[in-house]
């Protein structure tokens, strides 16, 4: 056979022992392929499900959705077909699928998870409202094949508690309503009683489209009205809008568009409103801003927690099409899969080509290397949302709109210790004493303490400091910031400890792992909360090497509400 064999190692000379060299391998291959043996069942199921050729590997969550959607899980045996039709490693399929909370991996011979999943927000604002009573309240009933299990905020804070049954959402949740509707398998989202494209197009909708498509109203016009009007990014960083603008017409075509319809951020809600209501004047500013840098396909990435929203947008977008509206672009919606990290940008982005969601480094910005390394516009739901009243009503309606220096309208998403929480739509620049009043005043019996002024990662700040105004740039000399205008009024009833634990277990379950000083430093965070008393040289010391050294605005961020209390609420730490 092989001289290999024959001449053997250093143990070989001068004996007849043979030895086989570590390297050498076998001396015949084994009669069966390594890993994984591929089941023809398998792929003619997944065939099944995802449809006929061609397959396309940035769909893979695409594909994955569908076969969760059917099989209430992804089978092991499913994803490594889905690897054999897309060509690819099933580990590549294996470490999106695993990525996403939404994903249900289940392996060989493991037993399915319920048909039912009741998702119950475990988030701040849900958390003041009981969730935790309504979790192991929920946990005690006798509910055959329905699961229960928590879930950060899905973005309806202003009916704390909630929670989904399967995708449909239920406001204020106790026990009876959620039991009742998992038992008698109401799991489909319920359709909001939105504005239709016909009623949009009566009020004077699509005009500013058409003017646009039509040649009335050159690029550059838009671009000085959104930067005379001081539109700014509501995502949460407030770029500049027509900055933004500007800056990815000056790169290099072909170029692509993304909509952020992430909403992850606990507290925030104002972009499942609008859309929820006027679908149609955010997909007119989203078709603008396409026109805008000639965008050759728009993909609007939607959270998954937003299934009417899907839907939709799935059912106005074929009539726009119809309509003529979309003649120079294509719109595709992408579908998340329950990630908060793909609320930042880059992340999105490689949520949108397939992939897990991890940040990418920068530069290069993704308005320079974006989705598919071209070119993208990245821009909010509630941004792209104000772009035809701001060029239909010109840009000092806007910009006169705002308060104590501030410009525009603002959309504050409030919800805590208020009686009528929901989406305050205001002068940019209000306090939260302004939003407390706008939101009839605090709960009977809580005396106002503190607030979040921008969601999980803003911070929060003494009811001492409830008169500064809540804009981007006036917070960050206090540690906070006012990002996706977020407002959670909290009171005398609240434990500042039991609030910032809560937010720091949320960034730890989030924390999408790729950096050290966010993924140990979150859990390191969460153990040191967790005690009677906090260490705090040792927090702010670990809070440092977060905001420092983490690649993205998660880890940067996360420690804001944990510096606030130790800065702001020394009589909670006692
Ligand atoms: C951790 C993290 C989460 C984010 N989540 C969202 C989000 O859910 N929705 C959003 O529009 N922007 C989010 N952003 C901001 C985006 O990265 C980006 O700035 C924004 O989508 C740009 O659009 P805009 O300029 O219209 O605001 C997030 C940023 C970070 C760092
Ligand atoms: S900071 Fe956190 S979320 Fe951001 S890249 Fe690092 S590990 Fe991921
Ligand atoms: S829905 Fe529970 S905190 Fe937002």
């Amino acid at each position: 056979m092989s001289d290999k064999n024959s001449k053997g190692g250093n143990g070989s000379q001068g004996g007849s022992r043979k030895a086989i060299h570590p390297g050498a391998g076998r001396r015949k291959a084994v009669p069966f392929p390594k890993g994984r043996v591929l089941d023809p069942t398998d792929l003619e199921a997944v065939v099944a499900l995802i449809g006929a050729q061609p397959y396309e590997r940035p769909l893979l969550i695409e594909y994955l959705h569908k076969i969760q959607d059917a099989e209430g899980c992804l089978p092991a045996g499913y994803l490594q077909a889905l690897g054999d039709l897309l060509k690819i490693p099933m580990a590549e399929v294996y470490e999106v699928a695993t990525f996403y909370a939404h994903f249900d991996v289940v392996p060989d011979g493991a037993e399915k998870p319920a048909a039912t999943t009741v998702r119950v927000c475990e988030s701040l604002s849900c958390m003041l409202a009981g969730a935790e009573e309504l979790i192991a309240a929920l946990q005690l009933e006798e509910m055959p094949n329905v699961r229960v299990v928590r879930a950060p905020c899905i973005g309806s804070c202003h009916t704390a508690p909630t929670c989904h049954v399967g995708h449909h959402h239920v406001d204020h949740a106790s026990v009876e309503k959620v039991k009742s509707l998992a038992l008698e398998g109401h799991v489909h989202p319920g359709l909001p009683d939105y504005q239709t494209l016909g009623d949009y197009i009566e009020g004077g909708g699509y005009k500013v489209l058409r003017g646009c498509l039509g040649g009335d109203i050159s690029v550059e016009d838009v671009i000085t009205k959104l930067s005379d009007g001081g539109l700014r990014g509501l995502g949460g960083a407030g770029f500049p809008t027509g900055r933004k603008w500007t800056f990815v017409r000056a790169e290099k075509g072909p170029r692509l568009m993304a909509v952020n319809g992430d909403e992850g951020e606990p507290g925030t809600f104002k972009d499942r409103h609008y859309l929820e209501t006027r679908p149609h004047q955010f997909l007119e500013g989203m078709l603008i801003a396409a026109w805008a840098v000639e965008a050759e396909e728009v993909f609007i990435y939607m959270r998954d927690e937003y299934p009417a929203v899907i839907k939709i947008l799935n059912d106005e977008i074929p009539k726009l099409e119809a309509a003529g509206l979309i003649p120079n672009t294509k719109v595709s919606i992408r579908r998340g899969a329950g990630a908060y990290i793909c609320g930042e940008e880059s992340a999105m982005i490689e949520s949108i080509e397939g992939k897990r969601g991890l940040p990418r480094h920068r530069p290069p910005y993704v308005a320079q290397v974006g989705i598919f390394d071209r070119p993208t516009l990245v821009n909010n739901v509630e941004t792209l949302y104000w772009i035809p009243k701001i060029i239909e009503k010109g840009p000092e309606w806007f910009a006169s709109q705002g308060t104590n220096g501030a410009k525009g309208l603002r959309s504050y998403s409030v919800s805590g210790r208020v009686k009528n929480p929901g989406v305050v739509l205001t002068a940019a620049g209000v306090t939260a004493r302004d939003l407390i009043d706008q939101c009839g005043g605090m709960l009977d019996g809580h005396e106002f303490k503190g607030y979040l002024p921008g969601g999980a990662s803003g911070g929060i700040l003494p009811a001492s400091m409830g008169n500064l105004p809540l804009d981007f740039g006036q917070l960050e000399k206090h540690g906070c910031f006012v990002g996706s205008h977020a407002v959670v009024i909290l009171s005398d009833k609240d434990q500042m400890k039991a609030v910032a634990l809560n937010l720091m277990r949320f960034f730890e379950d989030e924390s999408c792992g790729q950096c050290t000083p966010c993924r140990n430093g979150t859990e390191k965070a969460v153990q040191l909360m967790s005690q009677e008393s906090w260490d705090g040289p040792l927090l702010d010391d670990l809070s440092k090497v977060m905001a420092d050294a983490s690649i993205c605005g998660l880890g940067q961020a996360a420690a804001n509400p944990l510096m606030s209390v130790i800065k702001y609420f020394p009589d909670d730490l006692k």
